[in-house]
């Protein structure tokens, strides 16, 4: 089946927007497979951690992106992933901060993502897939079915950051996280390969003043149009 005619619905749009959370409500309404694409760099950040390769050796990075030993174990239709890394569970230490300005880092380097791009286009399988990143509708499924593009002003996204890390027991200082959502942001949309960027046919919701379940009902308005 080709991409044509099975439901790809991408969802991109810049750190902290909510797309994983809105990825996840959706494809456990439609009942379809999952791509968080942002697991796949921050698994390769942890996996050239390991390695201790240099990160500008980029011939060792792109062996690393090759062979990396990646597993999600997730059932269809279950909002609940689990990343296994070289056989060993990294679902937590994948999401940490660190790992994620690493992934950023790393992301931008051609090797690294022409390597991961046919794993993560293995992902369209029927019955429809949700797939969320950064260039999922510009890259990866240029041609999907479905576009969607969340932005929130860089102050609300740093607001949910710290809600998020609040809820889990965590401290954070107001000022250094939305100091590390704009340099994510920068580092996200300024590189030369598959910067962030709305795909032409994307629908763009500003989430800024908006619930979860009311992104969600827009998006899913947009599948069943
Ligand atoms: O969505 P996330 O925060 O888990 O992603 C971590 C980093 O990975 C992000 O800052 C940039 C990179 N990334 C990317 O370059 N392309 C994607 N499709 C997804 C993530």
């Amino acid at each position: 089946m080709s991409q044509n005619t099975m439901s790809v619905l991408t969802i991109d749009g810049p750190s902290g927007v909510g797309k994983g959370t809105v990825a996840r409500i959706v494809a456990k309404k439609q009942n379809w497979h999952l791509l968080d694409s942002g697991a796949i760099y921050r698994a390769f950040a942890l996996a050239v951690d390991a390695r201790e390769v240099d990160i500008t050796d980029e011939k060792a990075l792109g062996k690393i992106a090759q062979t990396l030993d990646l597993e999600f174990k997730t059932q269809l239709g279950n909002e609940l992933v689990s990343v296994y890394l070289d056989g060993k569970d990294v679902s937590t230490i994948l999401r940490t901060e660190k790992t994620g300005e690493v992934a950023s880092k790393i992301a931008s380097i051609g090797v690294v993502r022409a390597a991961l791009l046919k794993r993560q286009k293995d992902f369209a399988k029927p019955p429809g897939l949700v797939a969320d990143g950064r260039d999922m509708g510009t890259i990866v499924f240029p041609d999907a079915p479905f576009k969607v593009y969340l932005i929130a002003s860089a102050d609300e996204r740093a607001n949910r950051r710290l809600k998020q890390l609040q809820a889990q027991g965590s401290k954070g200082i107001i000022l250094q996280i939305l100091a590390k959502v704009k340099a994510r942001d920068e580092c996200d949309s300024s590189r030369k390969h598959s910067p962030l960027k709305p795909a032409k046919d994307a629908l763009i919701i500003d989430t800024t003043e908006l619930s979860i379940d009311e992104v969600v009902t827009q998006v899913v308005a947009l599948i069943e149009a």
